[in-house]
């Protein structure tokens, strides 16, 4: 072993892949003349353990065989076990033809980039002649991913967790009952019949809805029932999560891509707040995904459901149809009968009729703002009769109206801020701009 390389600090938090390729090229390769090498990124698929056992040693790679992880010493990366069955080191992957007269490894080794254990990365150094059959490993790995969720959890790629079990109805979701029902009839209409004419039309079994409307109407709530829908059909959900410390990057699409190509059933893919992703860098890369034409798909179709804030910051290129489906638009509270029901919904046991009162002035609220002002006042309430040594009853009008305007006030105070610096900020541009036109003819 090289003692400059020993001397390198252990390297935690970062993989280096420079590093590493100068350890591969140091170690591993001389004590290896026998093959050709090639250095891949690779998947955290392949390094999961509840995956890995589920492979079979019959399942058949182009002809070999996966017969088992030894580790290998690399002093680069300190060996740590980290959530979700992955761990840090460098591994032996062995694999033996079926006939049994050839055997071969894959280097694997494999590092955590943050603290937070979440954000993994893997590098396979794979012998040329058998680049083959490591895809068809790293296929099966993903497959394995899918059939695993199938059903059952939704999937998270980012973010902080690794699965979640959608827990909203389309009956919880408060909305004008025929856009869920449009929502669900889109989703419905390409799973049952879409694909087979996409097919029949060669065309990529790919469909893509965007859910937009301001903050706090209910597109996470929609799409989490979207996602139980899915689930309770046995499909697959994907969720691409932006909140972690890489952000909303292009890479997490390629990813939950990944493992949709792969998935032997119908495939949905959340990705909120699609405008996060749109950034210069990345955008022609999300163009050409809309597209399809370069995405590799299964066959039993993949749904796209995007949301945003934002329609107006996304680009016309994006909404261009054919890179997006349908676009629906999730609207604040649209009449009095509805807000009632959202009313009704977060007060619960505490409500009656006497607060049917409020029910016109809450239109044009959202349900985020109808769910804070009741929990505001059932708080406050409860407070009350705390003090009073009384056992709480029916929440007073009153009390829900307090809520009401002191929330409505705050709203219209932090929408005024905001207005009045985008102005200032507007005045400034202006300003400045002038002083650079006057500064270019002076
Ligand atoms: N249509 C709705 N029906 C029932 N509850 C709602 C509805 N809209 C909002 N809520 C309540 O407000 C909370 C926030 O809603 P949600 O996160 O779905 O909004 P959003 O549109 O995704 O907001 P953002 O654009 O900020 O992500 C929900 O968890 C729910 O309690
Ligand atoms: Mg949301």
């Amino acid at each position: 072993m090289n003692a400059n390389l020993n001397s390198q600090p252990t390297l935690f938090n970062s993989l280096k892949i420079d590093i590493l390729s100068a350890w591969n090229e140091t170690y591993w390769l001389p004590a290896h003349p026998e093959h050709h090498w090639v250095t891949k990124m690779s998947h955290e698929e392949v390094m999961t353990k509840s995956i890995l056992n589920r492979i079979t040693p019959k399942t058949d790679f182009k002809g070999f065989g996966f017969s088992g992880i030894t580790q290998e010493y690399c002093p680069q990366i300190s060996r740590v076990e980290g959530h979700n069955g992955l761990s840090s080191g460098a591994y032996r992957y062995r694999f033996e033809s079926v006939e049994g007269s050839d055997r071969f490894d894959v280097l694997v080794v494999a590092n955590f980039q943050s603290d937070s254990g979440f954000d993994y990365q893997v590098l396979a150094c794979i012998p040329e002649q058998h680049v083959e059959v490591w895809s068809a490993f790293v296929r099966e790995c993903f497959q394995i991913l899918a059939r695993m969720h199938a059903g059952q959890r939704v999937f998270v790629i980012g973010g902080n967790i690794r699965e979640f079990k959608p827990d909203k109805t389309f009956d919880d979701v408060i909305l004008p009952a025929a856009l869920k029902a449009d929502v669900l009839h889109a989703v419905e209409g390409f799973f049952n019949s879409g694909v087979e004419i996409y097919s029949q039309l060669d065309l990529k079994p790919f469909y893509k809805i965007l859910l937009a409307g301001i903050p706090g109407t209910g597109k996470t709530m929609l799409t989490t029932a979207l996602a139980r829908w899915m689930l309770d059909q046995g499909y697959i959900v994907i969720y691409v999560s932006g909140s972690d410390c890489n952000g909303a990057t292009f890479a997490k699409i390629e990813r939950a891509l990944a493992i949709a190509a792969q998935s032997e059933c119908p495939t949905m893919i959340l990705l909120e707040e699609i405008d996060a992703y749109l950034h210069k860098s990345q955008k022609a890369s999300i163009l050409n995904v809309l597209d399809g034409n370069e995405t590799i798909l299964n066959k039993y179709g993949t749904l796209l459901v995007a949301t945003t804030n934002y329609p107006e910051a996304i680009d016309v290129r994006v909404k261009r149809p054919g890179r997006l489906d349908r676009i629906f638009i999730v609207p604040p509270l649209t009449d009095a009968p509805q807000a009632e029901l959202m009313l009704k919904s977060y007060l619960d046991e505490q409500w009656h009729e006497s607060q049917r009162a409020l029910g016109p002035l809450l239109v044009g609220h959202t349900g985020a703002f109808v769910r804070t002002m009741a929990l505001q006042a059932r708080i406050a309430y409860a407070q009350q009769c705390l003090d009073a040594g009384r056992v709480p009853d029916k929440l007073p009008v009153e009390l829900l109206m307090h809520s009401f305007d002191t929330l409505k006030a705050e709203n219209d105070a932090r929408d005024k801020f905001v207005k009045d610096r985008e102005e200032q900020k507007d005045e400034t541009e202006t300003v400045e701009q002038v002083k650079e036109v006057e500064m270019l003819y002076s």
